[in-house]
């Protein structure tokens, strides 16, 4: 694909890539994605801002052959879906400073052996002059790294946020529009990547309020044209208060568990809550990071294996724990055979939730009336608790 205009002077650089499916050997990206360079002509010089994954750097070659000479060029992530390609674009434009966060800097000599003396870091709110434009830097850490930063166009109100805002979404369009596919996928994106980190996000979100906004071009899927929907959508997503929602990661082995499982739904709906279950047979991480992002509570319905929870349910405990969604209360329900420890070690797997730990309903075999009546109470405790949210 060649560079687009995406305002005058200013293009859309970089690859579609249609076929990925997996990012980071982890994370499901089921609708492709893009990695988007931006390249900035004002009358004294031209800035790029960002590169591609290096398996695409092909595609960037031959845009560069199309649009000159570039005098800047800046990395406002060292991850190597933007920064992969920088080595070859510093030996192509051998005079070109590279401008990035101090840390940024470093990270870049680190990871892709990149020579120091060729980065300028930059403080927050610094600038390049480009003649008749210029472009300024905001720091904004932990989006999802911690030498992240912005880049702003002020003449033209445009924020370059590489992955802040971002979405995994091959496509052939260069704005979202008013598609809410693309919220949606931006939501994925924020689930899976940026959600550990919501209270820098609304620091950084605070920050970025003062700048005047027409469009937000981040470095995977469409730019945001109508850039209130996106800005509103991480507000809401990265607040700290929770919905009136259980999440429910479950499987089961011979039905006790799932007798259960079924139980709490009806048991929660029945008291207002919105439930999520969420079959770990065949789990898709992406939706489940995408369900905890507002989840008040999480229940997991496990069988009880050799003493501990189903392996299964320990790998995803481990994910909800890495992922520190903002849950506020974690139990457990689910059937075990003569002993368990599932109660308190289940929980014991999740300490970054810092969440209250609601007593887990366990049943000795198949479930009979007073274990459902357990489930309904642990519903009922859930539902008020919600209510004091
Ligand atoms: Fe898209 Fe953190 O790289």
């Amino acid at each position: 694909m060649r560079a687009r205009a995406i305002r005058d002077g200013v293009m859309w650089m970089g690859a579609v890539d249609w076929e990925r499916r997996v990012f980071d050997s982890l994370v499901p990206i089921p609708d492709g994605t893009s990695y988007n360079a931006y390249l900035v002509k004002g009358s004294g010089g031209t800035a790029l801002i960002d590169t591609v994954e290096p398996e695409m750097g092909d595609r960037m070659r031959s845009q560069l052959d199309e649009v000159g000479h570039v005098d800047f060029v800046i990395s406002q992530h060292a991850e190597q879906d933007h920064s992969g390609y920088l080595p070859q674009v510093l030996e192509r434009f051998p005079d070109a400073p590279l401008y990035s966060t101090p840390l940024g800097k470093r990270m870049l000599v680190d990871h892709l052996g990149i020579d120091g003396d060729r980065v300028r870091p930059v403080k927050d709110g610094d600038t390049i002059d480009l003649g008749d434009r210029s472009l300024r830097f905001i720091h904004t850490p932990w989006v999802h790294w911690p030498e992240t930063m912005c880049t702003y166009l002020a003449e033209e109100k445009i924020l370059f946020s590489c992955d802040f805002f971002g979405s995994h979404l091959a496509t052939s369009r260069l704005y979202a529009g008013d598609d809410g596919a693309v919220i949606e996928a931006a939501k994925l994106y924020y689930g899976e990547i940026m959600q550990p980190f919501r209270n820098h996000i609304r620091k950084n979100l605070e920050k970025l309020g003062a700048l005047e906004i027409e469009l937000i071009a981040p470095s995977h899927g469409p730019a945001h044209d109508r850039p209130q929907a996106i800005l509103e959508a991480y507000a809401e997503w990265s607040a700290e208060t929770p919905r009136n929602k259980v999440v429910l990661p479950h499987v089961t082995m011979h039905g006790s568990t799932g007798l259960m499982v079924q139980r709490l739904i009806a048991a929660l709906v029945d008291r207002g809550v919105d439930v999520v279950p969420v079959d770990l047979v065949t789990l898709d991480e992406g939706r489940l990071a995408m369900a905890l992002i507002d989840a008040a509570t999480v229940v997991f319905g496990t069988p009880t294996v050799n003493g501990g929870p189903h392996p299964r349910v320990a790998t995803v405990a481990g994910l909800v724990n890495y992922l520190k969604p903002k849950t506020r209360f974690i139990s457990v329900i689910g059937s075990f055979g003569w002993s368990t420890t599932v109660g308190k070690n289940l929980p014991a797997m999740l300490p970054d939730l810092k969440a209250e730990v609601i007593e887990p309903v366990l049943s000795r075999g198949l479930p009979g009336p007073e274990d459902m009546a357990a489930v309904d109470a642990l519903a009922e405790t859930i539902a008020k608790r919600h209510r004091e949210l």
